[in-house]
């Protein structure tokens, strides 16, 4: 029996709503049918195009209306109190990344879906990308043997202010916004830390640029993570998995979108050129909101739930405190369960 279609409502005439999410929703068969905003204008101007029929002056008024999924690309500091009052209110909620600005934030909204018997996702649509079922099988078919260092890099020139991403008390900064892409695919890959170490530099007020150092324990020994994430470099984003026997590249590892199909490169042997293993194009969005529909009506658990952003939230929150005492920060380390 199909599923009937959610009906959705965001808050926010948000850039990755008009131009990602929301035609996912309604690619996925879905509906939006609400849109909240500060400046009616623009939130008319998206409803007209999208054909969505009402619109909101009031974020609460959204929340409150007749709907049944609450879409939230809001800046990071403001994730928190609208997921607390969507769920409140009954509704599921995917929430932009990061989920919070901290994983006591995150534990809070976690719990608040939990109790109120909703759906709670963090919309880390990368995961959902078929590509990335790819970079799983072959680390699980043992293609390159133990895993030995992941090495990652999402790096953009951001226009200067304004922009949220510039925005200290609006939870801006590189790692929120382009690191937490890169500790998420290490966690996915290997498990959770064991210890982290941070730099930043800080720019307009915020970490504008930084790096980071991650430690796993596993099975075969430890791993290690180098990262770099920055909004003052040049574009370049690309995720590398170094095993004892062989590695494989991933260009592009976040933002492939539709029409791309950009394979991934597995060089198994000294002696030979890196092999292409062609992987599909896909829309990372809309799958994500096919997922979510799913979770919602009894299907599987999601990839990006509320648990695995809090994890999540743990590391960020170690490397905010490295930064801050300069030294290496110590986590619990759980393994994931297939490392
Ligand atoms: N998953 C992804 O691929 C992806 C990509 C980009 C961004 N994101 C995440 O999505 C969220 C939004 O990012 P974005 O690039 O779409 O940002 P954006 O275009 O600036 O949108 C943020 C929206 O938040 C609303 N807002 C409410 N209070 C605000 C305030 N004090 N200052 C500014 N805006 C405020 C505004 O909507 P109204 O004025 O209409 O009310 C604004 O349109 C962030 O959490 C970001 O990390 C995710």
């Amino acid at each position: 029996m199909t599923e009937a279609p959610l009906r959705w409502g965001v808050l926010g005439a948000a850039d990755i709503a008009s131009k990602a999410v929301l035609p996912a929703i309604l690619a996925a068969g879905d509906e939006v049918v609400a849109i909240a905003s500060r400046d009616a204008d623009r939130a008319r101007q998206l409803a007209s195009i999208l054909g969505i029929a009402a619109v909101y002056d009031s974020y609460q008024d959204l929340i409150d209306s007749d709907l049944d999924a609450v879409y939230i690309p809001l800046p990071n500091s403001l994730h928190l109190p609208w997921t607390l009052l969507a769920v409140a209110a009954g509704k599921h909620v995917l929430c932009e990344k990061p989920l919070a600005l901290g994983a006591l934030e995150a534990t809070a909204m976690r719990q608040a879906a939990q109790n109120r018997g909703v759906t709670l996702a963090e919309a880390v649509m990368y995961r959902y990308h078929p590509r990335w079922r790819l970079v799983r099988q072959v680390i699980r078919d043992g293609s390159l043997g133990s895993l030995r260092h992941l090495r990652g890099t999402f790096t953009f020139s951001l226009q200067p202010p304004p922009d949220i991403r510039w925005e200290a008390e609006l939870g801006g900064g590189a790692l929120y916004d382009v690191g937490s892409y890169l500790v998420n695919a290490c966690r996915w890959l290997v498990g959770e830390p064991t210890r982290v170490l941070a730099r930043e530099h800080l720019l307009h007020g915020v970490d504008g640029d930084g790096s980071m150092l991650l430690e796993f324990a596993s099975a075969d020994g430890p791993v290690s993570a180098e990262l770099a994430y920055s909004f003052v470099a040049a574009e370049h984003q690309q995720f590398e998995v170094i095993g004892s026997t062989g590695s494989l590249l991933i260009p592009k590892p976040f933002t492939a979108w539709h029409g791309e199909a950009i394979p991934i490169w597995l060089n198994e042997s000294p002696d030979r050129p890196p092999r292409a293993i062609p992987t599909p194009a896909a829309d990372p969005y809309r799958e994500m909101v096919v997922a979510f529909g799913n979770r919602v009506h009894g299907g599987p658990e999601l990839v990006t739930d509320g648990r695995d952003a809090e994890l999540g939230m743990k590391v960020l929150d170690a490397a905010r405190r490295s930064l801050g005492s300069g030294s290496w920060e110590r986590l619990d380390g759980v393994l994931s369960p297939e490392s």
